[in-house]
């Protein structure tokens, strides 16, 4: 194996290859799960914290009859606030992006915006900015993210599914990876 990746050839880079999709196929949705778990001290002042918030969004698509991607769209469309709140649309999107259809890829991307329509008055920022998106091939999978699983999944009381139970889900999407 090659110290110096200008010397690498094509044995190096089958083990390699080899390496990063079994990785892909198992650690990969392992570290989801696990940075799923770093949601549960993030309260942000809402009265229930980014995962149980996270869980009730994925139960609620869940009981709605939603596909995998779609459940795991749900669950995981907050991950990026472990890193940033700013840009946590774009972080999930784009980990999701190899393994969602465009149509949830987009829906996740922008979902704040959606989501705006609850509360960007209240930041000073227009909350009708899901309306440049009417046209788009997604918008109704946004609308239903956001609308149905998202913003009622606040309440701390709510019955949520556990984590493990989407455990196979998280599996079976980030180790499929369709682009
Ligand atoms: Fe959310």
């Amino acid at each position: 194996m090659f110290t110096d990746m200008r010397q690498g050839g094509r044995e190096d880079w089958k083990v390699i290859g080899a390496a990063h999709w079994r990785h892909q196929q198992t650690g990969a949705p392992m570290q989801i799960m696990d940075t799923l778990r770093r949601l549960e001290p993030m309260e942000l002042g809402f009265a229930a914290n980014q995962l149980t918030h996270s869980l009730m969004a994925a139960t609620l698509a869940r009981r709605d009859g939603a596909s995998d991607e779609e459940v795991v769209a749900a669950l995981c469309h907050d991950i990026g606030k472990v890193l940033s709140i700013p840009n946590h649309g774009p972080i999930a999107a784009e980990m999701l992006k190899p393994y969602v259809s465009d149509d949830i890829y987009q829906a996740i991307y922008w979902h704040q915006d959606f989501q705006g329509a609850y509360y960007y008055e209240y930041l000073g920022k227009p909350s009708d900015l899901r309306e440049n998106f009417r046209k788009e091939s997604w918008f109704a999978v946004a609308e239903k993210l956001v609308d149905r699983w998202d913003a009622p999944a606040f309440d701390p009381d709510f019955a949520v599914d556990p984590l493990e139970s989407f455990e196979d889900q998280v599996v079976r999407v980030f180790s499929t990876p369709k682009r």
